[in-house]
This record gives structure tokens, sequence and C-alpha cells, in this order.
């Protein structure tokens, strides 16, 4: 692996959002994961970076592609990994989140890697216990990995992020990836517009620095990417389409399906629009399978990504631990 980018050190202790890092820290992350995908792509995939720490991957609610991903990229460096989901805990039995981790921490845990339904459940806890933290989502709040992984398959396509225009499209109000795409992208220049019903838009769009376009024909026209955000349907309450009248009606107005790809392609003079969406999908709501699975579709190499990604993260955020020389 280059080792370029090892005396640098990021500007945080913890990985609480996308807001807190500099774009400085978005590059350094870029050009670590750039060494680590040269790692996963080798026989052995792995190095021993972290041979000595231990971290605990505690999830609060569920996940496929980032729990996976965050426990291959600490086996990838060789750290000792501990899971744990709330689901058969002693939560269940009233214990607070602090003395859940302070109990996981007691058995010498150096990092946490924390997923959770609450709004700043990762900066409380960076508060109040001993490790480092990393958000792997916090309810509507910020999703600064997710971010990461979507910025650097952008530039992994187009060789470039800064000029960029990025289409977010669906449930922006319920969606921590859109926060920490919109600061992540806007830190790194790119130009972001938001499209979707006026009903999943948060109040406090105004203060984003972003375009906002609800004729998804005309938005996919301007854009070089279309992220196509999943719809939250478990935020949503009740019989999970508050926001909207049913799910026909939505994939009919901010669905992409081959149809109205081919059109906004035609209307852009030929420009190949890059697909997005950080899973998981519902198919035939967001896309069809025809876009999800699309040659212009990243979706996957979003995924391949984001482990490569979370091993920089990792490893940046371990360079900031005291440590004696193993
Ligand atoms: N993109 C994402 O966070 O997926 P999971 O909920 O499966 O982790």
């Amino acid at each position: 692996m280059n080792t370029t980018a090892q005396s640098e050190q990021l500007s945080v202790e913890h990985l609480l959002g996308i807001k807190e890092l500099t774009a400085a820290d978005i590059e350094l992350i870029f050009r670590t994961a750039d060494g680590f995908k040269e790692v996963l792509n080798r026989p052995i995939k792995k190095v021993p970076s972290l041979r000595d720490l231990t971290i605990a991957n505690l999830f609060f609610e569920s996940s496929t592609r980032t729990r996976v991903s965050f426990e291959l990229a600490q086996k990838r460096l060789s750290a000792d990994v501990v899971n744990f989901s709330s689901s058969g805990s002693s939560v269940s039995k009233g214990e607070t989140l602090v003395d859940t981790v302070n109990n996981i921490l007691a058995m010498k845990v150096d990092m946490v890697v924390m997923r959770h339904p609450d709004p700043g459940a990762a900066v409380f806890l960076s508060r109040h216990v001993d490790a480092r933290i990393v958000n792997a989502g916090d309810g509507t709040h910020e999703h600064p990995t997710q971010a990461l992984l979507d910025a650097y398959s952008i530039r992994e396509k187009l060789g470039k992020v800064k000029g960029v225009k990025v289409l977010i499209v669906g449930d922006i109000l319920h969606s921590r990836v859109a926060l920490s795409n919109i600061f992540c992208l806007q830190k790194l220049g790119a130009e972001v517009m938001l499209c979707g019903p006026q009903t999943l838009m948060p109040r406090y769009i105004d203060t984003l620095g972003v375009r906002v376009e609800p004729d998804l024909d005309k938005a996919l026209k301007w854009c070089d990417v279309a992220n196509m955000l999943r719809i939250q349907l478990e935020r949503q309450g009740g019989d999970g389409v508050a926001n909207f009248p049913s799910l026909r009606e939505y994939a009919m107005r901010y669905g992409l399906d081959l149809e109205r790809y081919k059109r906004s392609r035609d209307a852009a003079g030929g420009k190949e629009i890059v697909i997005m969406h950080p899973g998981p999908i519902n198919r035939g709501v967001e896309v069809t399978s025809q876009v999800a699975d699309h040659a212009n579709s990243i979706i996957l190499d979003q995924v391949e990504n984001g482990v490569a990604i979370r091993m920089a993260v990792l490893y940046l955020l371990a360079a900031r631990i005291p440590r004696t020389a193993v």
C-alpha cells in the first residue's frame, strides 16, 4: 500500500458527521482509501495495521451494507471485532446507552462504530465515553461513511467531484444519506440539486445552499449523476406512505425507469447519467430493475468502495489514538 498519506492526520478524533470534516480531511480519506483498494484487489486482502485494536460494532437499527462493510474493513485491517445488536441485549431491560457502551468498553474496547435511530446519538456518546466513535447512521441526521463512499464512487467514475452536477432524488426529509451527501459534495466543489415531493423536503432546505427542482425530468436533464434515495417507509409511520398518496404515484412522478432515463439522455444531447442508490433498493419504486442494473449504474461499485473507505476512516482515526508499538 502507498504510505504517503500516513504522516497526515484527520482534524477530528471521531467521525460524527461530514459537517465537522474539512475538504482536506475528505481528500486524505480518499487517498488512503485508494491504497486500501489496492490491498483489497490482492490475493491476500489483509494488512496488520490495527492488530492491536479492538472495535465494537453497536447496531441499534437494522443494517446490511454498513454493518457487513465495517466488519469486513475491520477484519481486513486485522482488528479484533465484537458485534452487538440491541435486540436480545440488556437494552430491553432498561439499560441506558452510556451504561451499555461503558460496560462494553470495560472489556478493553478502543473504538465504537454505532448505528442508532436517534439523531445526535453519536455526538452524545462521544461526549460521555472514553473511546473513538464512528457514526454509522444516526436517525435522520448523518451517515458520514455513506457520503464518503458516494463521493469517492463519483470521483472514480468521472475522475473528479469538483464541478460535477449531482441530483439527489426522493425522501430528503427522512434521509441521513441526503444531508451527509450535501455536506460532502459541497465541500468538494460539486453542484447539488434536490428533487422530490414537497412533503418530503425539510423545512430548513433554504439553509443548505442547494437548488430544488420539483420536476424530475427537468432535474435529470440538468445532472451528471442521479442519486435515487430509498423511500424510508419505516420513518413515515402509519401504513408507511403518510407523505404521499401511494407508492405507485411516487414511482410515476419520482421513480426512474428506462424510458425516463432514455428520454432525459435524448433531452440532454446524449449525456448518459450515472445512476446511484445507497441501498436497500425498493425495486420498482425509486428505480426499476432495468435502471438499477444498467451499465451506467454504479450501485454495486458504491458497496465495493464502502470497504476501502471504512478501512481508511478506521485507519486514520486509529492513528490518533496513543498506542505502544506492537
Ligand atoms: N446504505 C445503508 O446504510 O444500507 P444499510 O442500511 O443496509 O446499512
